[in-house]
């Protein structure tokens, strides 16, 4: 039987600007063209479950969105990708989300969502998703919904027999009852930091990987591993810690990097490959998707990720 990806979370759509800096507080800045094109960092990890799936995993996707065009629009992306939608439901009392994106000429970006739908999303709503994640063997969280739709999604993907992944973005405090119910925590340094109760830092791979044990200690997780952009991502257990390098590109820009990277790792995961090939193919798939502007539009399909693996030897 295909295995089966689920992924509760957000749908935005994106307004992209492309600067050359980053605006600080109170500047204006000038910049190129503007494109609005679809995010949100649940539907942009179902998308990129659905592309690097290639047909071996299937994608589902439960979601909230409006009654406009965005969400037309959203629904459209994800099903082109092959993701399921019969859980994505519109809501008359909000609109869909959008996130306002600047990307600098590094590639970096600065994010503000207005959560719209993605706000009303509530834990009761996820009694009816029991279809959504029955017979999935991994399900994907992210934290753009309320966290209490998080927590109940958690758990019934649980019961349902998945292994959980929370990316824990936008980061922010979370409650042991909910941490309880992760299999596999998957922050950035950033986030690592903040639920560590650091300031936040880059990180070297060695203190990344001291970030990550303190991070398993104090979450009780299972599995954290550590996404470190272009230096790559530490896997760490109970029994091993696996260092995958990471792959050298030009970045255009860095939105969705985080989410292709954690689609890679569950559809690499639920198809059975061992975790020091899932982590490389992880790897690959967001190093591709920083080469290309937007966030579902620069998630590639599986066949160019197995090309570049093979290409990177
Ligand atoms: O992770 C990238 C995503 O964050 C963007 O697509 C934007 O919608 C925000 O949710």
């Amino acid at each position: 039987m295909t295995p089966v990806v689920a992924v509760l979370g957000s749908l935005n759509m994106d307004f992209v600007v492309s600067v050359d800096t980053l605006p600080a507080p109170g500047q204006t800045v000038l910049g190129a063209n503007f494109q609005m094109l679809p995010g949100g960092k649940g539907a942009n990890q179902a998308c990129a479950c659905g592309r690097l799936g290639g047909g071996k995993v299937r994608a589902r996707m439960a979601g909230r969105v409006g009654y406009d065009l965005f969400a037309d629009h959203l629904k459209a992306s994800l099903s082109a990708a092959g993701v399921d939608v019969a859980a994505v439901h519109a809501t008359r009392s909000h609109p869909t989300g959008v996130a306002l994106i600047w990307v600098d000429r590094q590639g970096q970006n600065s994010i503000v969502v207005a959560s719209g739908a993605n706000h009303v999303f509530a834990a009761a709503d996820v009694n009816g998703l029991r279809a959504t994640f029955s017979g999935a063997s991994y399900a994907l969280f992210q934290l753009e919904t309320p966290l209490e739709t998080v927590e109940a999604g958690l758990a019934l993907a649980r019961s349902e027999g998945a292994r959980t992944i929370l990316d824990p973005a936008p980061a922010g405090p979370l409650p042991q009852r909910l941490l309880q119910l992760v299999d596999i925590l998957t922050p950035n340094e950033s986030e690592a930091c903040v639920l560590l109760g650091r300031p936040a830092a880059r990180l070297t791979v060695e203190e990344a990987r001291q970030a990550g044990i303190a991070l398993r200690r104090q979450s009780g997780v299972g599995t954290v591993v550590m996404k470190l952009g272009e230096q790559g991502c530490i896997w760490l257990d109970a029994s091993r810690e696996v260092y995958a390098p990471g792959f050298s590109v030009k970045a255009v820009d860095t939105t969705a990097a985080g989410d292709t990277f954690n689609a890679g790792l569950a559809v690499a995961l639920a198809e059975g490959m061992d975790v020091v090939h899932a982590l490389r193919f992880a790897n690959a798939a967001a190093a591709l998707s920083v080469t290309q502007l937007g966030a579902q539009a620069s998630i590639p399909p599986r066949a160019d990720v197995e090309r570049f693996l093979e290409q990177r030897g």
